[in-house]
């Protein structure tokens, strides 16, 4: 944390004085930074996702809980947010929370495009425009860091929109998401055809099919990559459910089962960063914990994942 940033979670600080002091404890270590391939900017490798209970949160107007996980979130340096238009109140409540605690500025703003109607195959230019105008109004910027079209959803139609808002200097990157086996063809072909500066895509310790194909290819192609579902949102936590952390766990100073499923994701050499999402303050500590410290080499990935695959899929 900066002296700026140090300053303001101070002034905002809801939490509790043993999260305040985790906190502390965690930041005595190296923060673990991942550079932007296009641009060599430094990020924090774990970030905040939006959807899932984030969503519900923002949706139950439990203000007070939202500004406890975004406070959490940047009082431990945390700057990657990953929202979506299509996320319910999550990009409107998110927005407005950080202007409200004046970090909107500081935040990597990541959010989506997708104005194809359910059921359809193609979006209309003019409802793709509005949609950007919305994220602009929702998150009051000039600029915001990142758009990508959700779900690789009609990208001959909704990419160049987005590449043309980069060119006006209201975009700074550009991508496409997905979370679907079956759109990976489609995300491959893009990352090899599209210059895109970024993709989202599902990668956990028990899901490692992106690390076959898409991960392998967005490095070789210079795009920065958000892991998302680094949890597989309920799944991987249905199969620890009972499970004690194993002791050699604190060899990478994974203290809890998060921090074990996200240094294994985040060790990915080319994972840019992971965006866990959560809807409490003390789950989103705890994640950012995964981003100080040591990382997993191969001979523990490989140990990591004869544990979990040893489980009972829940
Ligand atoms: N196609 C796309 O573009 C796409 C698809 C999927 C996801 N995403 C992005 O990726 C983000 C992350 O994925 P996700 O939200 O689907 O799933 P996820 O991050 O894998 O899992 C979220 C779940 O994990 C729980 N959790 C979080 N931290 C925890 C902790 N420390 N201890 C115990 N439980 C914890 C949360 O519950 P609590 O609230 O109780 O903490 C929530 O139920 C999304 O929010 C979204 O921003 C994008």
């Amino acid at each position: 944390m900066d002296r700026r940033q140090c300053i303001k979670a101070m002034a905002i600080s809801g939490l509790s004085v043993s999260l305040l002091d985790k906190i502390k404890a965690q930041q005595s270590q190296p923060m673990i930074l991942r550079s932007v391939p296009k641009t060599g900017e430094l990020l924090p490798a774990i970030g905040l996702g939006s959807s899932a209970n984030f969503s519900a949160l923002a949706r139950s107007e439990d203000f007070d809980s939202v500004r406890g996980v975004m406070n959490a979130f940047y009082s431990q340096g945390g700057l990657i947010f990953d929202t979506a238009p299509s996320y319910g109140a999550s990009e409107e409540v998110s927005g407005r929370i950080a202007n409200e605690l004046g970090i909107q500025d500081d935040l990597f703003w990541a959010t989506k495009l997708n104005v194809v109607p359910r059921g359809g195959s193609s979006a209309n230019p003019a409802d793709a425009r509005q949609q950007v105008e919305e994220s602009f109004a929702r998150v009051n910027r000039e600029m915001i860091d990142l758009i990508q079209v959700h779900n690789v959803s009609d990208i001959p139609t909704q990419l160049p929109i987005l590449k043309e808002y980069k060119e006006e200097g209201r975009i700074r990157f550009v991508g496409n998401t997905t979370w679907s086996l079956d759109e990976y063809d489609d995300l491959e072909n893009s990352i090899r055809n599209d210059e895109l500066d970024f993709i989202g895509i599902d990668y956990a310790i028990d899901n490692r099919t992106s690390a076959e194909t898409i991960l392998p290819l967005a490095m070789d192609h210079g795009v920065a990559v958000l892991i998302y579902a680094p949890f597989g949102r309920t799944r991987l936590w249905r199969r620890v459910a009972g499970v004690d952390l194993p002791e050699w766990a604190s060899e990478i100073g994974a203290e809890t089962w998060a921090q074990f499923f996200l240094k294994f994701v985040i060790s990915h050499p080319a994972v840019t960063a992971a965006t866990p999402s959560t809807s409490r303050p003390a789950n989103m500590v705890d994640n950012m914990g995964a981003c100080f410290g040591d990382l997993p080499d191969t001979a523990m990935q490989r140990r990591m994942i004869e544990f979990v695959d040893s489980l009972p899929e829940a």
